[in-house]
């Protein structure tokens, strides 16, 4: 028999670069960059699902410019709420199965504790709205979906906030970082690893999860805590810390976005480990993920 087919979108990405690797041991992976599939093209990505016929289709494509994406709606759009519904309704006509990433930012950031899936979303900015109606075009498609809400992504390849401070090290003595927002910071590996477990559960189990959960590491940070936790023990460079409005973006970000993550550890039977072990193991990893 055939392996199944696990079509991996955004395979240049932070998480899509890690789930290559570690979702080849539960078939054949596609490994999809934009070349090979550009999300903001509906009939290419029909085109290609019809010709591959996937099992199961992991959305790690993502526009993911939170600042870009407020003078680019229209691109944000398509990438993170067409695309999304696509992929659902294709998955929904051929039995596949769709793993989708989302984000904290569909919250409005006013709460001060862990918000639960059913708390009422209300974005802030282009890029959480984006990823909102993507998260809607899926559940009304009523394809089998796994989507995992997620914050504050970081990895060894990409833009993130782990390789901006390490480069920025370098080169000053001091480096100023938003003291006035909450998150949790994530590895982009801990993240794939987490997807690879719960896929290693089997088609059908997960078929029976379908639905939306948070997928965070435990504790909370604000960017400054993150910064001083990157820099560690390292007398150089000094991290100060400085407001949001200090700061000013094109993009609003919310100032609390911690995930209660009951339900994804109730359902799937395990956590993610805090977010500071986390980025010690991702710290101590020297290795990029094999080529994508
Ligand atoms: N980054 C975060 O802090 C964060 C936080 C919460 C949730 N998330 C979610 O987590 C998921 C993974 O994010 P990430 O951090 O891995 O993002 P990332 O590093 O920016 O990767 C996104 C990937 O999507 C690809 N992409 C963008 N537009 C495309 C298009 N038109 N066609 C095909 N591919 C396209 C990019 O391709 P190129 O490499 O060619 O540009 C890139 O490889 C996303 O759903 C994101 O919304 C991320």
């Amino acid at each position: 028999m055939q392996p199944p087919v696990i079509l991996v979108t955004g395979v240049q990405g932070q998480l899509g670069c890690e789930l290559v690797p570690l979702l080849s041991p539960f078939g054949r992976v596609v490994a999809a960059d934009r070349t090979m599939l550009d999300l903001a093209d509906p009939d290419a990505i029909v085109a290609v699902l019809r010709r591959l016929t996937p099992a199961m289709i992991v959305n790690a494509g993502a526009y993911t410019a939170v600042d870009r994406a407020e003078s680019e709606p229209d691109l944000a759009r398509a990438v993170n709420s067409r695309a999304p519904g696509i992929l659902a309704e294709e998955g929904k006509r051929s039995g596949a199965l769709l793993i989708h990433y989302s984000t904290d930012y569909v919250f409005d950031g006013k709460r001060t504790m862990p918000y639960p899936e059913d708390a009422p979303a209300a974005p802030q900015n282009v890029y959480g709205s984006s990823k909102l109606d993507g998260e809607r075009a899926i559940a009304a498609s009523g394809v089998r979906a796994i989507v995992l809400r997620t914050s504050w992504v970081y990895g060894l390849r990409g833009k993130n906030c782990l390789l901006t401070i390490r480069k920025l090290a370098a080169e000053r003595d001091a480096l100023a970082s938003v003291a006035d927002q909450i998150g949790v910071p994530h590895g982009s590996r801990a993240l794939a690893a987490a997807t690879a477990r719960i896929v290693g559960a089997g088609l059908p189990a997960l078929a029976e999860r379908s639905g939306l959960y948070h997928l965070s590491c435990s504790g909370q940070a604000s960017w400054y805590d993150f910064a001083r936790a990157i820099v560690g023990d390292a007398p150089r460079p000094r991290i100060v810390p400085i407001t949001s409005a200090e700061y000013p973006t094109p993009a609003r970000r919310p100032a609390y976005g911690v995930l209660a993550t009951s339900r994804f550890e109730s359902t799937f039977g395990f956590a993610l480990p805090d977010w500071r072990s986390s980025l010690a193991d991702c710290i101590a990893s020297p290795a990029e993920p094999s080529p994508a």
